[in-house]
C-alpha cells in the first residue's frame, strides 16, 4: 500500500456506513438526504426538477466536447484522494489542468494539448500483478512527468528500480533534506516540512535516475532524471501541509514544463462565451435558477453568450431566505437585462405544505411542486432546444471516490420512461470544467454581486427542512427574521465566509420566559454554524461568544414570538448539518 486513507486534518474521512445514512427517499426515488450532498446542493436539485418537468434525457456527455487546451497539465487518476486536489492547485498557477483515468493513452493526452504530465497518488501497491499503470508512452520523455507517491513509486519500479513494501511507514508529517536542488526544487531551502502518507519504499533507483531528496526513512524522498524530463517525489505537494508544495508545483509546470501560466477567469470566460454562441447557433435555450451560486454562474455566461435566447424561470416558492428573491430579479433582471420568468408561487407550496410535518413528505412535495411549475411555465415557452445547468468538475470527472458517484447519480436521475422521440434536448454545463472556488472567481469577473457569489449552500427544499414541524407563512416570516439576524451578526463578525454555513432553525418547542413584567411563552429558535469542506463532515463552529450573545439578545428582541436561543453543538456525523 503506497498511500492509506488517513487523512490530513483538513480532508476527514467518512465511513461508508454514516454516508449511505438513509432517511428516506427523494422524489427521484433516490435516497433522501443519504449523507452527502453535492457542493451546490440547491442547484443540484432544483435543476434536476427542470430535467424532470422537461422529461429531457440523460446527459450526453460526448468526448469530443472536452476543451483542447493549448497549455495544459493532465492529471492521471491512480485513485488517490488529493487527486482532485492536484488539479486545483495546479489550477491555482493559473495553469488549466484535468483529471484523466490513469490508463489514458499518450496520444489522447496529447491530443488535449498537455504540455506534462502529473501521476497522482493511489491505495494501490505497485509491485502488486493488477497495480494501476499508464500507458508506457508517458515515460518516452515526450512530455515531462512528475510522479507524486503512488506515481514515483510507479515511475521507480516501472523503468527498473526497486519498490518493497517497507517497515519504515511515513503516514503525516515529515521533513525532507532537498540532496540535490535541480529544477524542481529551485529556490527551496534545503530542510522541508511535508505530508507523507505511504507503505512502500523505494530500494533502488532505476538506470539514469539520481536522488533529490530524502528524509530519515526514505533515501529516496526525490528522485530525477533530468535528461528525459522524469520527476518523483514521495510527498504530497497538493496538501496544504507541505507549505512548499505550490512551489514545487510551479518549479515543474512552469519552470520545467514551460507551461504559460494564461488560465485566467477572463480568458475562461472569453473561450467560454465563444464556444456557447457556436454550438446554440438560434436555438433556444432554457435554465432554472435556483438562488445558488452554480445557476447564476452558468446563466451569467450563457446571457453573455446569446442574450434573449436565453430564458431563465426562478420559482419563488416562499421559502426562500430573507431578500433572496429581491436580490435575484434586480440582478438578472434589471442589472443584466435578463429574460427571466419569476413564478411567484409561494401560495401554491404552502397549500400543500399545510398540516404536513414528516420531513420527507415536505421535500416530496416540494419537489413534486417545484415539477408542475415548470412543467407549466416550460409550456409556455414553446420550443426549448438547450437546457443550462450549473454542474461542476467534480461532478462529471470519472473517478472512483464515493462523492463522485453520488454527484453524477443527482445529475443522472433520470427515470422517466417512454421518452418523446421527437424531443432531444441538449445540455449546456459552462462550469463543467471548473471547481467551486473557480466558479466563484468567474461569477465575480462576470460582475455578479458578491452576496451571491460567495453565498453558502442553501438545501432546495428551503427553509421548509428549517422549521421542525408544520410550515406555515407565520412561522416562515419567525425563521426568516431570526436567521437575517444569523446572517447579519456573522457577516458583521467576518466569520460568514470561514463557515460552510450559519443558519436559524425554529423549533416546535416553547418554553417560559420572562419579558418586561410578564411571563412569555414563546418558540425557542436553534443556531446552526458549522465548518465543513464539503458537508460530507462537519464540525459545530467555535463562534466567539460576543457573536452568539448579539445574535441571541438581537432575535429574542426583533423577532416576535421567540423568547429563548439555544446553539447546536453537534458535529456531523452523527448529527446532520440540517435539521431536518
Ligand atoms: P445534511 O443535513 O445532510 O446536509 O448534513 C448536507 C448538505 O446538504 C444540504 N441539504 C440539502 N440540499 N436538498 C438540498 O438541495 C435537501 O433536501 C437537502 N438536505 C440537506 C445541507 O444544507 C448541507 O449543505
Amino acid at each position: 500500500m503506497s498511500e492509506t486513507p488517513t487523512h490530513p486534518p483538513d480532508e476527514p474521512e467518512v465511513p461508508a456506513e454514516d454516508r449511505a445514512q438513509d432517511r428516506g427517499r427523494t422524489v427521484h426515488g433516490e435516497a433522501a438526504n443519504a449523507g452527502h450532498r453535492v457542493l451546490a446542493p440547491d442547484d443540484a436539485e432544483v435543476e434536476a426538477y427542470l430535467e424532470q418537468a422537461l422529461h429531457a434525457p440523460p446527459p450526453q456527455r460526448v468526448e469530443t466536447e472536452a476543451p483542447e487546451q493549448p497549455d495544459a497539465v493532465v492529471v492521471l487518476d491512480f485513485g488517490g484522494q488529493f487527486a482532485q486536489l492536484i488539479a486545483r492547485r495546479v489550477r491555482e498557477l493559473n495553469v488549466y489542468s484535468e483529471l484523466l483515468p490513469h490508463d489514458t493513452p499518450l496520444a489522447e493526452i496529447e491530443r488535449r494539448g498537455a504540455r506534462a504530465i502529473i501521476l497522482s497518488g493511489g491505495p494501490s501497491s505497485v509491485v502488486e500483478a493488477d497495480a494501476p499503470r499508464p500507458d508506457p508512452g508517458v515515460w518516452s520523455g515526450r512530455l515531462p512527468v512528475l510522479g507524486i507517491c503512488y506515481g514515483a513509486q510507479l515511475m521507480a519500479h516501472e523503468l527498473g528500480g526497486e519498490v518493497v513494501p517497507s517497515s519504515k511507514r511515513e503516514y503525516g508529517p515529515a521533513t525532507i533534506t532537498i540532496t540535490d536542488g535541480g529544477a524542481l526544487f529551485d529556490g527551496i531551502d534545503r530542510e522541508q516540512p511535508v505530508w507523507m502518507s505511504h507503505g512502500d519504499a523505494i530500494l533502488r533507483l532505476p538506470g539514469g535516475f539520481s536522488a533529490t531528496a530524502q528524509t530519515d526513512a526514505s533515501p529516496y524522498a526525490g528522485l530525477a532524471d533530468p535528461g528525459r524530463n522524469l520527476y518523483g517525489i514521495q510527498f504530497h505537494p497538493e496538501v496544504v501541509h507541505t507549505p512548499i508544495g505550490s512551489e514545487v508545483l510551479r518549479n515543474f509546470v512552469v519552470g520545467i514544463a514551460g507551461v504559460r501560466p494564461s488560465w485566467t477567469p477572463a480568458n475562461l470566460i472569453e473561450t467560454t462565451v465563444a464556444e456557447i454562441r457556436d454550438r446554440v447557433g438560434s436555438g433556444s435555450v432554457i435554465c432554472a435558477l435556483s438562488g445558488g451560486v452554480d445557476s447564476a454562474v452558468a446563466a451569467t455566461l450563457v446571457h453573455r453568450a446569446i442574450g434573449d435566447q436565453l430564458t431563465c424561470i426562478y420559482v419563488d416558492h416562499g421559502l426562500m431566505r430573507k431578500r433572496e428573491s429581491e436580490l435575484l430579479r434586480a440582478t438578472f433582471e434589471e442589472n443584466l437585462g435578463m429574460r427571466l420568468v419569476m413564478v411567484d408561487a409561494r401560495d401554491r407550496f404552502l397549500r400543500r405544505l399545510a398540516g404536513v410535518e414528516d420531513p420527507e413528505e415536505k421535500r416530496r412535495i416540494i419537489g413534486d411542486e417545484f415539477i408542475r411549475v415548470f412543467e407549466e411555465e416550460a409550456e409556455k415557452i414553446g420550443q426549448i432546444d438547450f437546457l443550462t445547468q450549473g454542474t461542476l468538475y467534480p461532478d462529471v470527472i470519472e473517478s472512483t471516490t464515493a462523492e463522485t458517484k453520488t454527484a453524477q447519480k443527482i445529475k443522472t436521475h433520470h427515470n422517466v420512461g417512454g421518452l418523446p422521440p421527437d424531443l432531444r434536448f441538449r445540455l449546456i454545463e459552462p462550469l463543467r470544467y471548473l471547481f467551486k472556488d473557480e466558479v466563484r472567481k468567474v461569477g465575480l469577473e462576470l460582475g455578479l454581486p458578491e452576496a451571491m457569489v460567495q453565498r453558502q449552500p442553501f438545501p432546495g427544499p428551503g427553509l421548509a427542512i428549517r422549521i421542525i414541524g408544520e410550515v406555515t407563512a407565520e412561522r416562515l416570516d419567525t425563521l426568516r427574521e431570526a436567521d437575517w439576524i444569523v446572517i447579519d451578526e456573522i457577516k458583521g463578525a467576518g466569520l460568514y465566509r470561514s463557515l460552510w454555513q450559519s443558519f436559524a432553525i425554529l423549533t416546535p418547542v416553547r418554553s417560559v420566559g420572562v419579558m418586561g413584567d410578564g411571563r412569555t411563552y414563546a418558540n425557542v429558535v436553534a443556531i446552526r454554524a458549522v465548518t465543513s469542506d464539503d458537508g460530507m463532515t462537519a464540525d459545530w463552529a467555535r463562534l466567539p461568544y460576543e457573536v452568539l450573545a448579539k445574535i441571541s439578545s438581537r432575535i429574542v428582541n426583533e423577532v416576535p414570538g421567540v423568547n429563548r436561543v439555544v446553539y447546536d453543538i453537534s458535529s456531523k456525523p452523527p448529527a446532520t448539518i440540517e435539521w431536518e
